[in-house]
């Protein structure tokens, strides 16, 4: 069954390249991101592998833990890290779960079979420290994602849990934010001590409360 906003992410065992791991243990307090790719030693899985490894201090800034899924085998995955390092200059820093047995695979729905039916497709799920599912994305095979978007969204999602604002369109961390609706316009100067612009009686906007 397809995976929705809110739910409680599926708790699992696996195998992967750091070891084994229990993934809410493994989790712990942290936020987290579980990322599905179709297969090992392509090109486009590559690129993204890399990427991520690149981004790693950026998302443990965040207090997010990173963590990559396919069908492929452990031995599949510990062959294809020296191509990822040697390819994309950088050294893998996150592990890759082994998930030859579907486990993974079928808890998060990563199979679409009109799609491929045997690998997974390009899905992302963040988690937050209540293990609960704040962001799903899915990419097919043929378009590699953009990360960075990830970290903006893990952005909007920690500061929106925080502060009574929502993001607007092409938001970037220290934009402008909405104002909740749920605010009375007799309480935005005490809430929103940075200021407040009303431009419309629904859409009201502040400085980034965090920032
Ligand atoms: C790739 O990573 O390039 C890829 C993987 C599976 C199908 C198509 C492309």
């Amino acid at each position: 069954m397809a995976i929705r906003l809110g739910d409680t992410a599926p708790d699992f065992r696996a195998e992967t390249t750091e070891g084994h791991v229990s993934f809410h243990d493994w989790l712990g307090e942290s936020w987290g991101v579980l990322f599905s790719h179709p297969a090992d030693f392509t090109p486009v899985c590559t690129t993204e592998l890399g990427t991520v490894a690149k981004l790693k201090n950026e998302f443990a800034a965040r207090g997010v833990k990173v963590i990559a899924v396919s069908v492929d085998p452990i031995e599949s995955h510990n062959a294809w890290i020296s191509d990822i390092n040697e390819t994309q200059n950088t050294e893998m820093n996150f592990p890759i779960i082994a998930d030859p047995d579907r486990v993974v695979a079928d808890a998060y729905d990563m199979i679409h079979p009109n799609a491929d039916d045997t690998l997974t497709v390009r899905s992302v799920f963040v988690i937050d420290p209540a293990k609960k599912v704040r962001l799903t994305l899915t990419y097919p095979a043929a378009t590699g994602r953009d990360f960075n978007e990830i970290l903006r969204v893990v952005d909007s999602l920690q500061l929106t849990t925080d502060f009574q604002v929502a993001t607007p369109a092409n938001w970037q961390d220290g934009d402008d934010c909405i104002i909740s609706n749920a605010i009375a316009d007799d309480q935005l100067e005490a809430r929103f001590p940075k200021g407040h612009e009303v431009i419309k009686p629904y859409l009201r906007t502040t400085p980034q409360p965090n920032r």
